[in-house]
């Protein structure tokens, strides 16, 4: 076991862990921020994005380890510090962008990174970034119009379905 420490969400965190340990797994089982999802074993649906330093990183693609040191952020400390929905959360909630919830932590995370980069996304833009996000429920279009919305752009230019 390695001893390792991170910031997480703001937080000093340490903890042990195997070589082995992923990211996702330290954060769920160790820390229990339980908000950052398992749903494949493949790398490919984006429940378990968080930002290690400021970069959208699917957590179960690295080993906990590898995120010694850095800035941690997950969907714990995505709210206000008065507990009030951030503007993507409360985007994804007027615009009905989640039925389960299931994927909806990784695809704030996902949007989160996305606007940090690209303000003023196109529903192309969006539709392409969050590629790497599955949706079982939504059928995703009511997620592209959230986005636009959380950019503060006129999400009627969006048809509703
Ligand atoms: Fe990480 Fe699916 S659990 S991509
Ligand atoms: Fe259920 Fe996306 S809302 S998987």
């Amino acid at each position: 076991m390695t001893q390792i420490s991170m910031v997480v969400n703001g937080t000093a965190m340490t903890g042990d862990v195997a070589d082995q340990t992923l990211l996702v797994d330290f954060l769920r089982d160790d820390l229990r921020l339980t908000g950052t999802h398992v749903g494949c074993d493949t790398s490919q649906c984006g429940a378990c994005l968080v930002h290690v330093n400021g970069l959208a990183v699917k957590s179960c693609t690295m080993f906990a380890r590898e995120a010694q040191d850095a800035e941690v952020a997950t969907i714990e400390g995505q709210a206000m510090a008065d507990g009030q929905l951030n503007a993507i959360q409360q985007a994804f909630q007027t615009h009905h962008g989640l039925q389960c919830g299931f994927c909806t932590p990784g695809m704030i995370m996902a949007t989160a990174a996305l606007l940090q980069d690209n303000p003023k996304p196109t529903e192309d833009q969006i539709r392409n970034y969050l590629e790497g996000n599955f949706c079982r429920c939504t059928g995703y279009h009511n997620i592209v119009r959230a986005v636009f919305a959380a950019s503060g752009q006129d999400v009627s230019l969006i048809a509703a379905e």
